[in-house]
């Protein structure tokens, strides 16, 4: 057997500063799907996702609750975990920043900076944003009344206290280089314009260190100052994968990730402060930083004081796990801001899923029920439209992994979805129901070419609605076992003469209830 070749994705951490939204859902799906999808690939995945719980904005919102951080940390955590598990995520691992073991390997990664002679001691004066967890320059601000605003739009505060800078500076020339030598390290490519520019105008040395709360990571050797939440968060992704032991077989196996994904908002974090953080600790540095849009509430920013904040408990209860997965996955291009719509969503999930994939499944599996006792029929030889039909779906091996490559999710999703159209027009033109009489052979050939379609389209279905594909490939009798739901298994066909099981439609129609 050839070994299977590692791939490492992440996603970013979450605050636990509030209950999960939509954003970390679409998150923690998107990131599912290409994990998946790796996985089905033939890839040794590991994915991880988790909470950050650090930070002077944690810290504050649990002592507003009346609670300890750590007791407040363990009820956020534990809903974000609840969330990753409604959602069918499949992370191989979860990382909350308040483990012993990554507490360690944050003051590791200090000790090497300050063997590296990155870290000198000196004080901070100037802004912060508390619920950026980042520091601007004046110039990086605007007015608004007496207030100033970070450009996210929250208010940031004037600071001054003695603190441990990271020499950010030095990095400068070596971190244009890598950009260049490594063109797809960020992406999507606007992105990385505007990281280089960000870069080319200089960087200062940052602040690392805080000395007026104390919820954090401890600073080796001067435990009056707790460690930048960032340096802390940003750690987490060595950590997971055994840090500081560089030894251990998953730190040799998957460092370097292979991905990190992350919103656009915190893109500077991951692709300028983490790898001259890792220049300096010597460690390598992750192959890709892939910035993802955000999604709006039909056009508006989801904020809490707005009212439109949608949960991801909600959307599931209201449309269905599945449902939800499909609609963020192809309404929104991979990459760029998306908005969601209650109109939009019911609109993909009739009229691609229901309709377009759901009757497709039902017809031809109904027919195989009615007009061949649920034994699928034995293929007679092959017609030019029934060659063109199967090339189409054998096509989707080499289309859809070009598109991942690009982590073009929503472009690997109308690739499927147009062979479930020619499926479609297929059907419609074979019209099998009419063969029933005159030419029962053929009807069975339409059948079988049909069925195998199914299963083709199934298989590539499954990273972005598992349920659906799941029951799908059972209705097929395709088995869960070995590889059988694979690309491996896409040259395989399936057996003549095996007996279906009773088939069922895999999604309802969503009836929009009339207002009263
Ligand atoms: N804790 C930091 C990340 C540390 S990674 C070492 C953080 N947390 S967060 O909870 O604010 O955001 C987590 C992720 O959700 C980020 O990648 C962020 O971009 C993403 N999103 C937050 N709101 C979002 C939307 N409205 N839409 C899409 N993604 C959004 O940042």
């Amino acid at each position: 057997m050839t070994e299977r070749p590692p791939f490492y994705i992440t996603t970013a951490i979450s605050y636990v500063n509030g209950a999960p939204h939509l954003g970390h859902a679409y998150e923690a799906i998107s990131t599912d799907v290409i994990a998946r999808y790796k996985r089905l690939d033939g890839y040794d995945v590991f994915f991880l996702t988790g909470t950050d719980e650090h930070g002077q904005k944690v810290e504050k919102t649990a002592r507003a609750c009346g609670k300890e951080p750590k007791e407040f940390c363990d009820e956020i955590s534990n809903q974000f975990i609840a969330m990753v598990d409604a959602l069918n995520i499949t992370n191989d691992a979860f990382i909350r920043t308040t483990d012993s073991r990554h507490i360690l390997s944050s003051r590791m990664v200090w000790k090497r900076l300050e063997e590296a002679g990155d870290i000198y001691l000196s004080s901070y004066t100037g802004w912060y944003s508390v619920r950026d967890e980042a520091f601007f320059s004046e110039e990086e601000l605007t007015k608004d009344g007496d207030r100033w605003l970070a450009p996210s739009g929250a208010e940031v505060e004037w600071i001054e206290e003695p603190s441990y800078f990271f020499r950010l500076s030095a990095y400068q020339d070596k971190l244009l280089a890598h950009y260049e030598a490594n063109p797809d390290f960020i992406m999507p490519p606007h992105r990385r314009n505007e990281v280089v520019n960000f870069v080319k105008q200089g960087l200062t040395d940052l602040s690392v260190s805080r000395t007026s709360f104390n919820w954090g990571v401890p600073v080796p050797g001067d435990d009056r100052h707790i460690m930048y939440v960032w340096l802390d968060a940003l750690t987490n992704y060595i950590t997971a994968v055994g840090y500081p032991d560089e030894n251990a077989d998953s730190f040799q196996k998957y460092w370097p990730a292979d991905v990190h994904v992350i919103g656009k908002d915190i893109l500077r974090f991951h692709a300028v402060y983490w790898p001259a953080f890792l220049m300096s600790a010597g460690i390598r540095i992750p192959k890709k930083v892939f910035g993802h849009g955000f999604l709006t509430i039909e056009g508006q920013k989801m904020s809490k004081s707005l009212g439109n904040v949608v949960t991801p408990d909600e959307m599931k209860a209201t449309y269905g796990v599945d449902q939800m997965r499909y609609f963020l996955m192809r309404e929104v291009p991979y990459g760029s801001d998306g908005s969601v719509a209650p109109e939009a969503i019911v609109q993909r999930i009739n009229s691609d899923l229901a309709n377009d994939l759901g009757n497709l499944g039902q017809r031809v599996l109904s027919m195989i029920h009615k007009n061949c006792d649920g034994i699928l029929p034995t293929p007679g030889a092959l017609t030019q439209d029934d060659d063109a039909l199967l090339i189409a779906a054998k096509d989707l091996l080499e289309i859809t992994r070009q598109e991942m490559a690009d982590l073009a999710i929503h472009r690997m999703l109308e690739a499927i979805w147009r062979v479930v159209a020619d499926a479609n027009r297929y059907v419609d033109a074979q019209a099998p129901w009419a063969l029933r009489k005159r030419d029962p052979a053929r009807m069975g050939t339409v059948l079988y070419v049909l069925a195998d379609v199914i299963r083709q389209i199934a298989i590539f279905a499954q990273p972005v609605i598992p349920e659906a594909a799941s029951a799908l490939l059972d209705q097929l009798a395709v088995v869960d076992e070995e590889g059988a739901r694979s690309f491996s298994s896409l040259e395989d066909s399936l057996s003549s003469g095996a007996r279906l099981p009773m088939p069922s439609p895999i999604f309802p129609r969503f009836v929009v209830d009339d207002p009263a």
